[in-house]
């Protein structure tokens, strides 16, 4: 029998960790469900790429900037599926300036917002390198049987109750987590599942990468500098020195930093005040992945999943990576 046959769906593995809460009603595992499903849409777009016209700019601009194709057929793909399913109250996208909220009787009922990035590494689509999409699950604070409001998007990190994320690479993973812990499941593309290939993802304290624009080198905080210079120093990093790799999508690096160790940053730089990286929809999910993984999380001050958001699009600096790494850093930034 093929090793396959032996291995969990994704659909098999939310239903087994149901089993273990007496009280669960579900509407997680539906949820993961269709951010599955929607996932596998714009995955096979991804793989048609220019075959399907979907390279390219769309033509409008958003919170951000510049709007590609992609970034707008995957918004309304991960927003009709959360729309037509009955376990998502309403959502904050990267690509919507206002929140969106899916106000009908069945939707009103459910517990759950979602926040997310539709397509994060945006710059990547036309040179077919790796893009990912980024997911965050929040309980709602408002009374159920109402339309959702502002207050349920607008939580601490912390409060995350699963976050998650998909890397369109060489091949496409999504890995999700839960404060019980952090799992990755590989699409079958013959047959349209994520199989359970990644269990229990644990983050290696200490790794060989460190994830930076150089570009901004000279524009940083002295102490900063003074890291990157110790990142590739031969003498003075006992680990070192460690490789530079970027791939301008965050998803990817994270990804590779959790299977491998690393460091990932995006500080403050010249004409960005908070940096690039948006609070609610990338670094908070990114963190509560991170630290479930055995990582950690700042903004170089504040545990990143402590900051209370003011507003949904809000940007904020991070550092995100192995706990060693993260621990020298500290001591740099101090
Ligand atoms: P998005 O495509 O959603 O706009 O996000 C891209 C983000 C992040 O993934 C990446 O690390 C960073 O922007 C790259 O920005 P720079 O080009 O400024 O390095
Ligand atoms: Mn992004
Ligand atoms: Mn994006």
């Amino acid at each position: 029998m093929p090793r396959y046959n032996n291995l969990m769906t994704l659909d098999e593995f939310t239903i087994q960790q149901l089993r273990l809460f007496p009280n669960a009603t579900g509407e997680l595992s539906g949820l993961l469900r269709g951010i599955g499903l929607a996932a596998k849409q714009v995955n096979r777009e991804v793989n048609k790429a220019a075959l399907a016209d979907i390279l390219g700019v769309d033509g409008s601009i958003n919170v951000q900037g510049e709007v590609q194709k992609l970034d707008t057929y995957a918004n309304e793909v991960f927003i009709k599926v959360l729309r037509s399913g009955i376990n998502c109250a309403g959502i904050v996208s990267e690509e919507n300036e206002c929140m969106m909220l899916f106000d009908d009787a069945k939707s009103n009922q459910s517990k759950y917002v979602v926040l997310m990035d539709p397509i994060d590494g945006s710059g990547n689509i036309d040179i077919n390198i790796s893009i990912g999409s980024i997911f965050s699950v929040y309980r709602r604070v408002s009374e159920l049987g109402k339309p959702a409001v502002l207050e349920d998007f607008l939580q601490p990190g912390i409060k995350q109750v699963a976050a998650g994320y998909v890397i369109y690479g060489s091949s496409t993973i999504l890995v999700y987590a839960t404060r019980r812990g952090v799992n990755g499941f590989t699409l079958d593309n013959s047959i349209g599942e994520f199989y359970l290939s990644h269990p229990d993802m644990r983050m290696p304290p200490h790794g060989r990468f460190y994830s930076f624009d150089n570009r901004y080198y000279n524009q940083v905080d002295p102490k900063l500098k003074r890291y990157v210079d110790f990142c590739i120093s031969t003498t003075e990093n006992r680990k070192g020195p460690y490789s530079n790799r970027y791939y301008g999508c965050m998803v990817a690096d994270i990804h590779r930093n959790l299977l491998k160790g690393g460091i990932f940053f995006y500080p403050q730089v010249e004409g960005r005040p908070e940096g690039k990286l948006r609070l609610c929809y990338e670094c908070n999910p990114m963190a509560f992945i991170t630290e479930v993984a055995g990582g950690s999380a700042t903004n170089g001050r504040q545990r990143i999943l402590d900051i209370m958001p003011e507003h949904i699009h809000q940007r904020t600096p991070l550092f995100i990576g192995s706990k060693e790494m993260m621990r020298d850093l500290e001591g740099f930034l101090q």
